[in-house]
């Protein structure tokens, strides 16, 4: 009776140990499991070495993976950037100073299919690559006299201009074109001229718009630095410089001087630039369609505060279509886009 107490004694203290071993066990696998998996993760993200160039075109204020691996192939050139997966300033930058390089490619600091297409072949090349040769790299900000920064990418299609961000003094878009649409005069004149890219998107609106039976025209378009000077030097002198800076800019302040801008209007306004347009059937039909094409009403009414301009239906501004869309859809002006 004794032995047969000692036995199941030892049996159960034998079951004891076998259990709490595999117990042990399974605890060390799983919490090595644990350990593993994200060393593992971490490891892949480290040395993940992207295959191809992002399909889908990519542009300021994207994040994500899709930017990483741009900026990893943009590094391969020997471009470096502080900051992963977010299409900011550098990336802009970087996208603008390749553009520039290239000869046949539109420079506007967007990732498109063209842009893709070169960079593969560029990398593919394994010529030598000097990153800055186009657009020098952004150093310290530089201040105007007045106070404004200066603008260092003057060619990036979302470029904001304003009363604090003014454009180089001798900066000149080398892309411009006459948009052919109708003008209310005929002589060949700077006026007449926008960037390709804002000159062909006017086209098909104008072309749209003539379909629906309107009457639009455009009035004004590329002005450069000088000319604006003399424009708001003749505002001021008329209605003093802090009236007149409600609705003309100071020289370096204008989106004119970009070459993405157009004033639009019609004969109901008699070609005039006034408020009463936005009433017209043509600027009401600009305000609802303009997104489509990739422009903005660039100074919306009620958002003065903001824009530091008075409301002018017939400024657009060209910023391709993403940006426009949603910029319009949410009812907010460039500056809130962009958060500066
Ligand atoms: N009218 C706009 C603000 C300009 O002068 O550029
Ligand atoms: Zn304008």
């Amino acid at each position: 009776m004794q032995r047969l107490l000692w036995l199941l004694l030892l049996i159960g203290v034998l079951l004891f140990f076998m259990t709490s071993c595999q117990s042990n066990d399974d605890t060390n696998s799983s919490s090595q499991n644990n350990s593993e998996n994200p060393s593992d993760e971490e490891d892949v993200t480290a040395n993940q070495e992207y295959e191809k160039l992002p399909k889908t075109p990519l542009q300021k204020l994207d994040q994500g993976e899709q930017v990483v691996a741009l900026q990893y192939f943009l590094e391969q050139l020997g471009y470096s950037f502080s900051d992963q997966g977010n299409y900011n300033e550098q990336v802009t930058w970087a996208i603008t100073d390749f553009q520039i390089q290239q000869e046949d490619l539109l420079v506007s600091g967007i990732y498109d299919e063209d842009t893709k297409q070169k960079l593969e072949e560029v990398i593919q090349s394994e010529k030598t690559y000097k990153p800055g040769k186009g657009l020098p790299a952004p150093t310290e900000p530089a201040f105007t006299d007045a106070g404004t920064e200066v603008i260092s990418n003057p060619y990036d299609q979302l470029v904001l201009v304003n009363k604090d961000f003014s454009l180089p003094a001798d900066y000149i878009p080398d892309d411009l074109v006459i948009p052919n649409v109708p003008f209310p005069f005929i002589e060949d004149i700077p006026k007449k001229y926008m960037r390709q890219a804002a000159a062909d998107a006017l086209e098909e609106l104008f072309a749209d718009a003539q379909e629906e039976g309107l009457e639009l025209y455009a009035q004004s378009g590329y002005r450069s630095y000088d000319r604006q000077d003399t424009i708001f030097a003749a505002n001021a002198a008329e209605n003093g410089e802090k009236h007149a800076n409600k609705y003309s800019a100071r020289p370096g302040e204008s989106e004119h001087q970009t070459g993405l801008a157009m004033d639009v209007t019609s004969p109901e306004v008699n070609f005039s630039l006034e408020t009463e347009f936005g009433e017209t059937k043509e600027g009401k039909w600009v305000k609802e369609n303009a997104t489509n094409y990739g422009f903005i009403i660039r100074f919306p009414e009620g958002k003065e505060e903001i824009t530091k301009y008075q409301f002018e239906p017939w400024h657009l501004r060209y910023v391709g279509q993403k940006a426009a869309e949603e910029i319009m859809n949410q009812n907010i002006t460039l500056e809130e886009y962009l958060e500066k």
